[in-house]
């Protein structure tokens, strides 16, 4: 029978938890799409092995053999193309993607944020969290869009922040949250329940004026 599943290509550019999660389901039966592909910016990464350990076809894309974000992003949409994907999944990829990528792949392409967004875009926000004393702390799924950190959010899962949280015990707290939002919102989108219309998150034909959130105790 036509494997007619839903194909996901995931970029990564580190270890990989949040993609193992979704190899995890997919393994299970609980994904509702098949991982086509993984993609990765950087040679050698964990994450690349665990896609080989589970038989994905991978590739690596070294950005610094490209002089211009435009050339390593022709170059990663050319690869990414090359599997037909249905949706595209950032998990930990940590490039800034040119509004011509975002706008080839814009309804598709879906991203994961450690914290609670609109709260600490852009990188380091375990320490951010941490030096401003916050009592929560997070996770973000979101519809990719020009801005960055800033597209349409989908889902939002929360952890507390203990007073003797150090960047590694948040970071463990909420990466835990984000494999489960992640692999939620990837298969809300397999399932044709999720999906950017007129540049708003829809879930199940509702638009979310706030995202689905998750609690804080895990
Ligand atoms: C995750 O915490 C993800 O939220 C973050 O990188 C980590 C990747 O972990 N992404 C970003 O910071 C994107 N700006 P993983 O490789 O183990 O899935």
């Amino acid at each position: 029978m036509p494997n007619t599943l839903p194909r996901i290509v995931v970029l990564i550019s580190g270890g990989g938890t949040n993609l193992q999660a979704l190899i995890d389901a997919e393994a299970a039966g609980s994904l509702e799409g098949t991982i086509a592909g993984v993609i990765s910016n950087r040679a050698g990464v964990k994450g690349l092995e665990r896609a080989e350990t589970a038989g994905i076809p991978t590739r690596v894309i070294p950005h610094r053999e490209h002089s211009s974000r435009e050339s390593f992003d022709g170059a990663l949409m050319a690869t990414i193309d090359g599997f037909s994907p249905d949706l595209v999944v950032l998990a930990g990829f940590m490039r800034i993607l040119t509004d011509a990528f975002v706008q080839h792949y814009q309804g598709r392409l879906l991203n994961i944020h450690p914290s609670l967004l609109p709260a600490w875009p852009g990188l380091h926000t375990h320490r951010k969290v941490l030096e401003a004393g916050e009592a929560e702390h997070g996770a973000t799924v979101h519809f990719v869009t020009e801005e960055l950190d800033g597209g349409p959010r989908i889902i939002r899962g929360r952890v507390p922040v203990h007073t003797d949280d150090d960047e590694e015990t948040l970071a463990g707290r909420v990466g835990a949250q984000e494999r489960r939002i992640y692999l939620e919102a990837v298969r809300w989108f397999c399932q044709g329940r999720l999906r950017l219309a007129n540049g708003e998150t829809e879930l199940d034909g509702t638009r979310l004026n706030e995202p689905v959130d998750r609690d804080k105790n895990p």
